[in-house]
């Protein structure tokens, strides 16, 4: 492989994959808004670009193989500012893709595209979407875009529902839905790495014993997770307070995302949450 381009370099998840993606390809170009980043790979190069501006996209994609686009807000915001970095940004990436010929995307979207589901179900990668903010909107957005991408132009992508990629566990919601860092490297290696992925969905979950999905359907990708949040159980339902059953902000996939007001970041709840507020 040539060429990958990696938006979103320079955020928590961007920085872990830049190392293991220039080990993929002759040349990794990251971006980000930021004005530039440290330790740079020897093959890597980086581009401070706005994803919601098609030209920069256009000058950034150009002779890619693959890009890996993770940059967008990462909470719930505004209608508006989801609709720039997240809407329009996911439209140039792949946009600007199909023009210069990418052959693959793989793109972060999240399990907030499915968040409104009862944890009851152990949701598959096929079934409607169900999203619980404007930010899970703008991720069946770009899964559908996607899918029509694929369909009308053979550009392929894999679309990683990443449910709560962080270090150590956080909180008991997260002893289903952790992804450790090891665990997502992997992930986007094998996405990018498969030889034919047309167009893909996969959860983003580490091998969790609580883990409420069902990734059987993207078996293809030869993703094994090998990180189980059971090993922090113990610790962390020891100091987790007598939960509310009816409470959506624990029995719905979103967690809190499923109850904060559209608009409204779910990423200061779920803080509040871990810190036992
Ligand atoms: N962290 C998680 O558990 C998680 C879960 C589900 C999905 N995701 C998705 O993974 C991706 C990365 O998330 P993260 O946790 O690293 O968040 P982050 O905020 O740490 O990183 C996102 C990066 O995107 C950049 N960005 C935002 N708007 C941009 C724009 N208009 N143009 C260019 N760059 C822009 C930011 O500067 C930031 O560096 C996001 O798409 C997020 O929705 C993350």
């Amino acid at each position: 492989m040539k060429k990958i381009v990696l938006t979103g370099a320079a955020g928590a998840l961007g920085s872990q994959l830049r190392a293991p993606l220039a080990k993929l390809a002759d040349e990794l170009v990251s971006s980000d808004l930021v004005d530039g980043l440290e330790n740079l790979c020897s093959n890597e190069t980086y581009v401070k670009a706005d994803v919601g501006d098609q030209a920069a996209m256009m000058d950034l994609i150009e002779g890619a193989d693959m890009v890996v686009h993770f940059g967008a807000i990462p909470d719930e915001a505004s209608f508006e500012e989801i609709l720039h970095s997240n809407f329009l940004g996911a439209y140039t990436v792949w946009n600007a893709s199909q023009k210069h010929g990418v052959r693959r995307i793989i793109y972060a979207s999240s399990i907030h595209a499915m968040g409104m589901y009862p944890k009851t179900t152990r949701i598959t990668t096929d079934m409607p979407h169900r999203p619980d903010t404007f930010y899970g909107l703008s991720k069946c957005f770009a899964e559908d875009m996607a899918s029509m991408y694929w369909d009308k132009y053979g550009l392929e992508a894999v679309c990683l529902r990443i449910y709560s990629a962080s270090g150590p566990v956080q909180n008991a919601r997260a002893l289903g839905s952790w992804l450790s860092y090891d665990d997502l490297i992997q992930l986007v290696e094998k996405s990018v790495t498969t030889p034919i992925t047309g167009f893909s969905v996969i959860y983003g979950v580490s091998n969790n014993d609580r883990s409420p999905v069902d990734n059987s359907k993207a078996a293809f990708l030869g993703y094994r997770p090998k990180d189980n949040a059971e090993d922090f159980a113990e610790e962390i339902l020891a100091k987790t307070p007598q939960i509310d059953p009816q409470d959506k902000a624990h029995m719905c996939h979103g967690g809190p995302f499923a109850t904060v007001p559209l608009g409204v970041s779910g990423v200061q709840f779920i803080k509040k949450m871990s810190e036992g507020n």
